[in-house]
């Protein structure tokens, strides 16, 4: 049986008071509509319709190759959202499932449930529920004395007995395909002039069928995102599921209240991530690394047995055992080889440093590249701009740059030389020469007697 999933939307979300769509709105540093395309994908739906509206052409934007789009203009409510999506999947599925892009926690696995459920059942129905003290301006689950579902009354139109049901529809359906087309053309317009998808529960209701309710376990996985007030209930419970999936892997979160991981984020076993670090967008890593405290590690790739203390790590590349920390900043293009010492107050930017590079001290380096075993000493800089253009500077083998040197850019210093300490070098440096002063010139050539 085929099944295709629709998702809403199109909806203005007013409540939010924002210029950006609702949908588009992060939870664990993705779209609220990213969740819900992966839930319905992870269910296994052969085909995605996404309903837009409001903000149409950002909201296609993010939905990208995961969902075919179609256009809802003007936005007359959720049953009028679904129908958009008939002309694409008529006749083209067996059933339909249907879920709200602002429901971030719905998992994929309930999806699934829901769908199979639908396909054990002979009516033409099933829709999820939830059981919860705070209705939430819900729909109330309206049951007969048989216990069947009978109706979805919007917190408006309900007398004060159903506003007292604590029963809720969480918004997501799976139907029949055939029926629901034809059903959602008889539904009547709703007292706030808009056609309401809840109301083809009474339809099929009237019709004689029988509409199956799947209820909630985990009533989490119901909150809806309408005010900023309900992101940050959302935010807060999809962290604590994220920490709890790393530490069922085999991390080690000190204080998994202040640890901030974002969906998508892969983390190697025995890592251990002390308090307030933040581990960011497209970021994988390796096992055995001491992140934290006080870190932020953002679209970036850390090997094994790393150490990351109290710095900024965003677009860089770290290989295995690199130590860096407290107070530095890896920024985009910073690639550190394996063995990499990096201490208080350096920043890299665009540039290669080589297996076993120490930087232990107030340095920049920008668009340089440094070979293997190099020493950097404290407070050199790369001066790479000249106001106009970035220039490169290139550092070879196991050079010994004395502290406070300024390798005025474009520069090469060949393999194995030395500059004094606060020497400005504006000029090539061939190997096995050492350089002092300001401008730097060479004053003698090294034997290896002078490196040991
Ligand atoms: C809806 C349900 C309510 C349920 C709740 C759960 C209806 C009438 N009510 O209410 O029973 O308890 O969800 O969260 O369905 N949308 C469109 N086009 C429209 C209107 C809405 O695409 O014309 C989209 C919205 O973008 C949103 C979703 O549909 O993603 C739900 O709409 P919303 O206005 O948030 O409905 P609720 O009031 O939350
Ligand atoms: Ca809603």
């Amino acid at each position: 049986m085929k099944t295709a999933a629709v998702l809403l939307a199109a909806g203005r979300g007013t409540r939010m008071k924002s210029s950006l769509p609702k949908v588009l709105h992060p939870v664990a540093g993705r779209p609220m509509l990213w969740h819900a395309l992966r839930a319905v994908h992870e269910a296994g739906c052969d085909r995605v319709v996404v309903v837009v509206g409001h903000e149409a052409e950002k909201v296609r934007e993010a939905v990208g190759a995961a969902g075919q789009c179609v256009v809802q203009e003007p936005q007359l409510g959720t049953g009028h959202a679904v129908q958009q999506a008939e002309a694409l999947l008529q006749g083209e599925t067996d059933l339909v499932l249907v879920t709200a892009a602002d429901m971030p926690l719905l998992r994929g696995e309930t999806l699934s449930r829901l769908i199979e459920a639908q396909r054990a059942h002979k009516g033409p129905v099933t829709m999820l529920t939830v059981l919860a003290d705070d209705p939430r301006g819900f729909g109330r689950v309206v049951r007969g004395e048989d216990r069947r579902v009978q109706a979805i009354v919007e917190e408006a139109q309900a007398t004060p007995e159903q506003r007292a049901i604590r029963e809720l529809n969480v918004g997501a359906y799976c139907f029949s395909a055939g029926w629901l087309w034809e059903a959602l053309r008889r539904v009547p317009l709703s007292p706030k002039g808009e056609y309401y998808l809840t109301d083809t529960i009474a339809l099929a209701v009237e019709e004689g069928l029988s509409v199956q309710a799947l209820t909630l376990e985990d009533a989490s996985e119901a909150i809806g995102v309408n005010t900023r007030v309900h992101l940050a209930e959302a935010e807060a419970v999809m962290r604590k599921r994220i920490n709890r999936q790393h530490m069922l892997n085999g991390v080690t979160l000190i204080n998994p209240e202040a640890t901030y991981i974002e969906a998508g984020v892969a983390i190697g076993r025995d890592t251990v991530i002390w308090p307030n670090t933040f581990l960011q967008g497209d970021t994988t890593v390796g096992e055995g690394c001491m992140l934290g405290p006080n870190t932020l590690v953002r679209d970036s790739h850390i090997g094994d047995r790393c150490t990351v203390l109290a710095s900024v790590v965003e677009g860089a590349h770290l290989e295995e055992d690199v130590e860096i920390g407290p107070f530095a900043r890896l920024r985009k293009g910073a690639h550190l080889a394996r063995g990499v010492h990096m201490g208080n107050f350096g920043e890299v930017k665009d540039s290669y440093l080589g297996p076993g590079v120490k930087m232990g001290h107030f340095s920049y380096i920008g668009n340089a590249t440094v070979g293997a075993g190099t020493n950097i000493g404290a407070g050199t800089i790369t001066c790479n701009y000249d106001g106009e253009k970035k220039h490169p500077t290139e550092i070879g083998e196991d050079v010994f740059i004395g502290s406070d040197t300024m390798l005025v850019a474009p520069l090469k210093v060949g393999d194995r030389a030395r500059t004094g300490a606060g020497s400005v070098v504006t000029k090539d440096v061939p190997p096995d020469t050492l350089v002092v002063g300001v401008p730097a010139r060479a004053i003698r050539k090294l034997e290896s007697r002078d490196r040991d």
